[in-house]
């Protein structure tokens, strides 16, 4: 467990915030999602601890896509991160935690009316502007209420990092954001420059998910700073607001590098500096918005094993009674991750066996050739670092009701999202007959 954050308790088992993970999966039933809220709270401050050392004005904006929930999105606010959200849900999310409206960033690449109006209605921080169907839309709607809003401009810098293909975003052949190299950008920035209700405060871009090179961040920082320098220039604009997006890479399995967040805001900080200096600019507020970072590893799923199905000389398929609906992320990138028998944790390997989710498809893998002591039917099995994009991409595939989370604490748990009924899974439905 060296290079995930639980520990193993005297009976040998799991143990997750002090508590024992087969207790838990025993008290709520499987799937569940266990999240270790300490380290949540750890993440956050090595990011907004950083800024707040280096006395540098940032805002950490939680990307609440990686997992939002009342209670996840109520621990964000006491840590004080500011909001990062793409949807009405997101947005209509965090208005239920009570998170405060001016912290909270909108983003998206094609908002809704009814989005725009409702982040406008409750005066958020600030919307991330993807593109200029939207600039007419949030005008239109300014104008009707009488309202102002303060805006970023999202931009692509055309910078290709390296990780896989679906969550590269920062590429000029993207659907994200106007293009820097081709005058969008500029096109963009000085229809802002002739609306009064609209602030412009300055640039986003976000060049992709899960990195682990750090210098990718830091050159689109300095090509977007060139940008404001340019239009400082030409233009006298200031800009007040930098924000670099989110991506930071976490640990799944041994071969993932962990990136050390309080390293990289140190860098971060010091060319933000650097290029203010250089250009003769005043230092820009810092925005990221890591969202994996902050959730991903302090959470993991348990599942109960069931059926074992052996094909000598080939593999063992050991079938959970969770998979793609609770953690789409294997099938869906190919990704990778680490368990171990939750009950059996500190026993020795036997056997390498392959975990299948229990859905009504091949592809429904969660993990190969996990090496695991002796495995037998109602083992648990604990999957690490399934705390981002699990719980938030799950799905009713072959009608399951989505699985419960809890969080853990000082020795405490507490369900924070009930596990889905039967009832639920009908209850749209409407008979015909
Ligand atoms: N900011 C923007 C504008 C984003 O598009 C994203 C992620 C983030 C922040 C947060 O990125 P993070 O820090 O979590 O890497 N479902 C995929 C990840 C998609 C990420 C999309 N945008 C996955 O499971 O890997």
């Amino acid at each position: 467990l060296d290079h995930h954050p639980f520990d193993l308790n005297e009976a040998g088992h799991l143990a997750i915030g002090g508590l024992d993970s087969t207790v838990l999966a025993e008290k709520y039933g499987t799937p569940l999602y266990v999240y270790d809220v300490s380290v949540i709270r750890e993440n956050c401050r090595a990011f907004i601890g950083t800024f707040q050392e280096l006395g540098i004005s940032a805002q950490v904006a939680y990307a609440s896509k990686a997992f939002s929930s009342i209670a996840m999105l109520q621990v964000i606010k006491q840590e004080g991160l500011s909001l990062d959200v793409v949807s009405q849900g997101e947005l209509y999310t965090a208005l239920e935690a009570g998170f405060p409206a001016d912290k909270i960033h909108m983003h998206g690449n094609n908002k809704s009316v009814d989005e725009l109006e409702m982040a406008i209605e409750h005066d958020i921080g600030c919307i991330v502007i993807d593109n200029f169907h939207e600039i007419e839309l949030i005008r239109h709607i300014l104008e009707r209420k009488n309202k102002q809003m303060n805006v970023l401009l999202r931009v692509s810098p055309g910078i290709e990092p390296d990780t896989h293909d679906y969550i590269v975003t920062g590429n000029e052949d993207s659907k994200f954001g106007f293009n820097l190299a081709d005058g969008q950008a500029d096109d963009a920035f000085l229809e802002l420059q002739h609306n009064n209700l609209i602030h412009f405060k300055g640039l986003h871009s976000h060049i992709g998910s899960q990195l682990f090179d750090t210098e990718e961040m830091l050159l689109a920082a300095k090509i977007l700073f060139r940008k404001l320098a340019d239009w400082h220039e030409k233009y006298g604009y200031t800009p007040e607001v930098l924000n670099l997006g989110g991506g930071f890479g976490i640990r799944y399995t041994r071969e993932d590098k962990p990136l050390d967040y309080s390293e990289h805001v140190k860098k971060l900080s010091a060319v933000v500096q650097e290029q203010a200096a250089y250009f003769n600019l005043p230092i820009p507020e810092i925005w990221i918005e890591p969202g994996r970072a902050i959730a991903g590893n302090a959470g993991l799923t348990l599942y109960t094993v069931g059926s074992i199905k052996e094909i000598p000389g080939v593999r063992h398929y050991v079938s959970v009674d969770g998979g793609m609906t609770d953690n789409i992320r294997p099938a869906l990138y190919n990704a990778k991750y680490e368990g171990i028998l939750a009950n059996k944790a500190a026993a020795p390997v036997r056997d390498t066996v392959s975990i299948a989710g229990k859905c009504c498809e091949s592809g429904d893998m969660l993990m190969w050739d996990l090496p695991v002591p002796v495995i037998e039917s109602n083992d648990i099995l604990a999957v690490f670092s399934t705390g981002a994009y699990g719980y938030s991409m799950a799905n009713h595939y072959n009608r399951f009701p989505k699985a419960a989370v809890v969080f853990v604490e000082n020795g405490e748990d507490q369900a924070v999202v009930k596990r889905e009924t039967y009832h639920d899974v009908v209850k749209n439905d409407i008979s015909y007959e």
